[in-house]
């Protein structure tokens, strides 16, 4: 790294996905003459946004309510999400995706004319609004291009951000590195807005695209912000073997069945209802096992291995998911994107054959503690999407929520972020050179300048990756999350002696994946000793030697703090409104 330049702006958001968007969207409206950086390590449309599939969650149905929307968001939480959040997120949804809908987004509809809603887990009620099985895509491009309406956005595509700069006790910008020359970039500004996603990549079997490592979160982390329940993280049931594509929950919403080696449907055997007519795909929700909640359906895969009544592949255990009874007419009208996935990168095609599936790291319930306003405790620093923790997703996320979280966290962040900007008009900006300065020493000097290292990036990562699945994945134990937790300390250790061999400064991959590495490692430890703090069972946190759910100690969030030693974990209580603690029950009869 050569040269800084300094960049002054009144907002930065970190992260040019579909939150970004949303918030610098919100900032841009809320004072045109404001001024928005967009910092991305991608170009915006690459960011993960891109490929959600199935769809985005808001009541529209008249039968349909926003009570009912909160209660099954709760429940499929397990009585983890924070009620108040949940209320504002639900009463928010309808709008967003209906300015969706004016600024472009081509939802998919009924004959009459409609927004057309589709069924999807632990949803009592179509209410998943889609664009066909490209529902991400067609998001991202449509808060793409009306972002481009804004003079006062200002985008830093392809620049890796590195560092939170904070002084005098606020977030007063970052550095980050333009990957085509190696310039570092302070960019300071009023209020930062972290939206740089999860981290999936930090397990081995993901639909998470590579650049999902967790950067904004270890960011946030090492400035003093806790991590939030960070022990949830969430395994859809139908990933594609070898790739980890995901083959979207839709296909089960449009009818889709699960069968094990024997062609049999074994979700009947584990209390999520029963069989749906399969020959009848508008069938009642609620009748529908398919249609349980994602880690019940995760679950009962591995209860179906330790049966020995899956798949032996090529990639492990499989089960088998069927749409071939919804004809090619459907699947082509409504999930073209599945025919094509399966066809491209199984070699099947789900029109007349069987689609192998297994469970897949998804999603991360967990990440920035934040407020309603997307505010985190530092002051100056907001975030939202994927890497902050509202927390409306509790234990467990419904699947379509996600997407319209971040329309409506984006822009609560956005223009909370705004106001903070407009009341702390002051940067101290020889101060935030300065931290931009250390940063870039520190970079060089562990990383571009250092010589004689003996650990290949690659390795460290592996080897990171399959101890927090065999320790920290569907099922968990003391024992095992001892053991990824010692692992990963062992790994940080190591990494202070990892071998960079590339010293340009274009495009300089490996220290790129080094940084991220970096931020994998605090992630992961944040992961672990969280889970290992939780002696219950809850949601997608399951711990076989503590296998009750305990209100009584852990109807609480954790928080995990960075210090130089192991993080410490501590917990506050979760907001309840008016939905008390109750059972999660699936499929009953009613
Ligand atoms: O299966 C899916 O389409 C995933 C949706 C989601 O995670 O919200």
């Amino acid at each position: 790294m050569l040269s800084s330049n300094t960049f002054k702006f009144d907002v930065l958001l970190i992260g040019g996905g579909g939150a970004g968007l949303r918030a610098a969207i919100a900032i841009a409206e809320t004072n045109p003459n404001f001024s928005v950086a967009v910092v991305s390590k991608v170009y915006p449309m690459r960011s993960h946004t891109v490929a959600a599939e199935g769809g985005a969650a808001a009541v529209i149905k008249e039968n349909d309510s926003f009570d009912d929307h909160c209660m099954d968001t709760i429940a499929g939480g397990d009585w983890m999400s924070d009620q108040d959040a949940v209320e504002l997120f639900v009463n928010e949804a309808p709008k967003e995706l209906t300015q969706m809908e004016h600024w472009g987004c081509p939802w998919s509809r009924e004959p009459d004319g409609k927004v057309a809603v589709r069924p999807f887990g632990g949803m009592s009620i179509e209410r998943t609004w889609f664009a066909a099985d490209k529902t991400g895509f067609h998001m991202l491009h449509t808060l793409f291009q009306t972002s481009l309406k804004y003079n006062n956005i200002t985008r830093f595509d392809e620049w890796f951000t590195t560092k939170i700069l904070v002084e005098n006790g606020r977030c007063q910008g970052a550095t980050a590195i333009e990957l085509r020359s190696g310039k570092v970039g302070v960019i300071a500004a009023k209020a930062v807005i972290m939206c740089t996603g999860g981290a999936g990549r930090v397990f081995p079997f993901t639909t998470n695209g590579n650049i999902k490592t967790g950067d904004g979160m270890a960011m946030a982390y090492r400035a003093g912000v806790p991590l939030k329940d960070m022990e949830f993280i969430q395994y859809h049931p139908t990933g594609l073997p070898g790739t980890g594509i995901l083959i979207t929950e839709a296909t089960r919403g449009e009818g889709g069945i699960l069968v094990n080696k024997d062609n049999y449907r074994y979700l009947q055997d584990y209390d999520l209802g029963k069989p749906l007519d399969i020959d009848d795909p508008m069938h009642p929700v609620k009748k529908s096992m398919e249609l349980g909640p994602r880690d019940r359906l995760s679950q009962a895969f591995v209860a179906e291995r330790e049966k020995g009544r899956t798949v032996p592949g090529p990639y492990g255990h499989v089960v088998h998911l069927d749409i071939r009874h919804l004809g090619k007419k459907i699947i082509d009208k409504k999930l073209p994107f599945v025919r094509e996935l399966a066809r491209n990168y199984a070699g099947i095609d789900p029109v007349y054959e069987l689609i192998p599936v297994l469970p897949v790291v998804h999603y991360m319930m967990g990440g920035i503690d934040t407020d309603k306003d997307g505010a985190t405790s530092l002051p100056g620093l907001f975030a939202a999407g994927e890497c902050a923790c509202v927390s409306i997703n509790g234990a467990n996320r419904l699947g379509s929520n996600s997407l319209t979280e971040i329309l409506v966290f984006g822009a609560c962040a956005g223009k909370a972020a705004a106001t903070y900007a407009t009341e702390h008009p002051d940067l101290d900006i020889a101060a935030v050179e300065k931290k931009c300065t250390d940063e870039q020493e520190r970079i060089a000097r562990e990383f571009i300048r250092k010589t004689g290292g003996k650990e290949r990036i690659a390795a460290l990562r592996n080897e990171l990756k399959d101890t927090l699945e065999s320790g920290a994945g569907i099922y968990r134990t003391e024992v095992s999350l001892k053991e990824t937790c010692d692992k990963i300390d062992e790994l940080r250790e190591r990494f202070g002696n990892v071998l960079i061999e590339d010293s340009s400064l274009t495009f300089n991959t490996e220290l790129t994946s080094a940084l991220e590495l970096d931020f994998m490692l605090d992630v992961a430890e944040a992961i672990a000793n969280s889970a290992l703090a939780r002696t219950e069972s809850r949601g997608s946190h399951q711990r076989t030697d503590f296998p009750e759910r305990n209100d009584g100690k852990f109807l609480k969030h954790s928080l995990a703090y960075h210090t130089d030693d192991k993080p410490r974990i501590n917990y506050k209580d979760v907001v309840i409104t008016k939905w008390p603690p109750g059972e999660r029950v699936y499929g009953k009869e009613e």
